[in-house]
């Protein structure tokens, strides 16, 4: 190329910036990997020729650092306030009363809402548009200097994209988002180093670690939400300041609301109060401000918090209480898993008394006993969980616990698999297990019988009614009639149920019969490729791991379930029981209905012709060129001509992940 390197090196550093924040900051990539990737290897290759035309602001330079002895202090110019916190609605009314009353007003306030990310608060300062520091919050005051660590995030810009003010000193929180911290996490247990109690302590030590090299292994992120000393740059709310922030290329988290008045803000509060366990990272609350920049002047600051701002919280999902006992539950597998009996107690505005302690392993690797002092936490539907005992509490008479040998329901031998971390009861009368079989078979996802829940499944168990899932397939008003609280109607409704229960699909009932390891994808995946039970329960090991997907783990299980008479006669008794056993003549599903495919470059999950049929199988359409019928290019590694094809058409590209959700997989 005979273009002059100056020019060159500059239109790819133009490009990578702009490209990042497409990708980083917009969560909307507009070329693939593999052109960036390219972009990137020219960029190094350049500088690596001219090493004297390398520029701070160079993508490049992301991860350039060496290892520091010590972080630098680095002070603020105007502190870093905290926030006051109201912990009710009553607190925050009370805030919006004494806003109001300073201002003089009666009228509604109006207030920005952001969700109150739970990370830790740093400050990024850019001159005339390059970034040339960057520094953790510390006492407000003087924070530590982690420049290179900063730089490491992608989100956050190098160069500013537009508006270059003299300076900038912008504010906001670095987070890890959930997904990255379990990573994370896991990776360190398979290390043998100590977990992070919680995302923000893991963004808070990756931050400052002295090595940039471990920081950029780590995928922070970063939201901007305020400004600290500015020259060349103005504004008059705290929206517009947001907005401005989104022009330059800086991440803002967009949830962020305007509203008029306290009402509007309880019900923001209460709208991501809900929404709070979907969001990919931790929030811990909202922050609310008085949107007007010239009317938080005229309200001021105390000495550690401004008093236009306030953090409205949310009940906290972690709490401390006191183990009582530890007792053991056997599921549906035979599975012995020790729960913890505590002391009451509200978390996140539910009352908790009992919380998994998954296993053996579990309870040594934590040093749990009976008597502990622990936290606990417990995040949306899931179980509680026990997440450190507070060893400081102890007091010598907390005592250790050990998994019963024998079952604590039957009193069978229970055995625990060399690979597994879990004790097991193999007595399939157990009457736990059995409980626990039948309830999993009339689940929503299985056979759907409705009305059919643990208390009626414990009775019926206890009764001798039902001892096996075949067993409800012959119950009649007579037997029902003995039960407790079981009037007429509602037998006949349960009934109803099992009656309309005889109808499910083939799949359905497979995944109902509760096989290890046999869930809800997998006996779909086996249904496709047997058609019927009775197939599938003559195929041997090898057979069944000829079909894509199905390991020796899945095979192993599904070949002892059917060799196994008892099992198979319940399947028996099922067909006499009236449940419709048919084999599946259709495609599984008609998920894909009227949806034409197109698949380029290489997948990781399936050949392109296994991606076609399983395409065809859910109604669907496979086509190999894209045209205006194409509903979606399907983008694999090294995907070529097509995908530009797509872009012309203005098809929507999918990543192989997304098909597969959309398949169902
Ligand atoms: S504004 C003077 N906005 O909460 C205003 N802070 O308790 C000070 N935080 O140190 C901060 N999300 O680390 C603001 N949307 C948000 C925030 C937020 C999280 C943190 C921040 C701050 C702490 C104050």
């Amino acid at each position: 190329m005979s273009r002059d390197p100056q020019s060159r090196l500059q239109e790819l550093r133009d490009l990578l910036h702009h490209h990042n924040h497409r990708y980083y900051v917009l969560d909307d990539p507009l070329i693939s990997d593999a052109e960036y990737d390219r972009l990137m290897r020219e960029l190094i290759e350049m500088e690596r020729q001219f090493p004297d035309l390398i520029t701070p602001d160079s993508p490049s330079q992301r991860v350039g650092g060496a290892p520091l002895d010590a972080f630098s202090p680095a002070s603020h110019a105007v502190p870093m306030l905290s926030l006051d916190n109201a912990l009710s609605e009553e607190e925050f009314l009370a805030f919006d009363e004494r806003t109001r009353r300073a201002l003089g007003t009666p009228e509604e306030m109006e207030y920005i809402c952001e969700p109150k990310l739970d990370g830790l608060a740093v400050e990024l300062v850019y001159e005339n548009g390059a970034l040339v520091q960057g520094s953790t919050r510390g006492d407000g005051y003087v924070g530590e200097d982690v420049t290179q660590n900063l730089k490491t995030i992608k989100s956050i810009p190098l160069k500013l994209l537009r508006l270059h003010p003299e300076l900038l000193q912008v504010r906001g929180e670095v987070i890890l988002g959930h997904e990255e911290f379990e990573q994370l996490n896991r990776q360190r247990e398979k290390q043998g180093e100590p977990l992070f109690a919680n995302p923000r302590n893991a963004a808070a030590g990756s931050l400052r670690q002295l090595d940039p090299a471990v920081t950029a292994a780590r995928p922070l992120n970063m939201f901007c939400y305020g400004i600290g000393a500015s020259r060349g740059f103005s504004f008059q709310s705290q929206a517009e300041l947001l907005r401005q922030c989104a022009e330059m290329g800086l991440r803002v988290n967009p949830h962020v609301r305007t509203v008029r008045g306290a009402q509007a803000v309880l019900a923001y509060h209460q709208e991501m109060s809900a929404r709070r366990e979907s969001l990919p990272y931790d929030i811990d609350g909202i922050v609310v401000k008085v949107n007007e920049v010239a009317l938080q002047e005229q309200l001021g600051a105390k000495t550690k918090s401004p008093r236009w701002a306030i953090a409205f919280k949310f009940p906290a999902r972690q709490e401390i209480t006191q183990i009582l006992d530890i007792t053991v539950q056997v599921g549906r597998t035979g599975t012995l898993t020790p729960v913890a009996i505590m002391a009451p107690v509200s978390v996140g505005g539910v009352l908790v008394s009992r919380a998994t302690l998954h296993n053996q392993d579990e309870i040594d690797r934590k040093e749990i006993r009976i008597g502990d002092w622990v936290v606990i936490q417990r995040a949306g539907d899931v179980i509680p969980e026990v997440v450190a005992v507070v060893t400081g509490r102890r007091t010598g008479a907390e005592q250790p616990f050990r998994l019963p040998q024998a079952c604590p329901v039957c009193g069978s031998h229970t055995v625990r698999p060399e690979d597994e971390a879990a004790r097991r009861c193999i007595n399939l009368a157990c009457p736990a297990q059995i409980k626990e079989r039948i309830f999993h078979f009339a689940s929503k996802r299985a056979m759907d019988i409705d009305g059919l829940g643990e208390k009626l499944v414990d009775q019926l168990v206890e009764k001798g009614l039902v001892k096996d899932v075949a067993d409800l397939y012959f119950l009649d008003l007579d037997r029902l009639a003995g039960l407790e609280r079981m009037a007429e109607k509602s037998a006949r409704n349960l009934l109803d149920a099992i009656t309309a229960s005889r109808q499910r699909s083939l799949e359905r009932i497979l995944f109902a019969l509760g096989i290890r390891f046999v869930g809800e994808h997998v006996a779909r995946v086996l249904i496709d490729a047997f058609h019927s039970l009775e197939a599938l329960g003559k195929a041997s090991r090898e057979a069944l791991m000829q079909v894509h997907e199905i390991g020796p783990q899945v095979a192993g299980s599904v070949c002892d379930f059917f060799a196994t008479e008892e099992n198979r006669q319940i399947i028996e008794r099922l067909r006499r029981g009236g449940v419709e056993m048919q084999p599946a003549r259709h495609s599984s599903s008609d998920r894909l209905k009227g949806l034409t495919f197109v698949f380029t470059g290489a997948l990781t999950s399936f050949t392109r012709e296994e991606a076609e049929r399983l395409v065809i199988a859910l109604g669907g359409r496979a086509a190999s060129s894209v045209s205006v019928k194409t509903s979606y290019v399907v983008a694999g590694e090294a995907a070529g001509s097509k995908l530009d094809k797509a872009r012309q058409w203005g098809v929507t590209i999918l990543s192989e992940e997304t098909f597969k959700k959309m398949a169902g997989l």
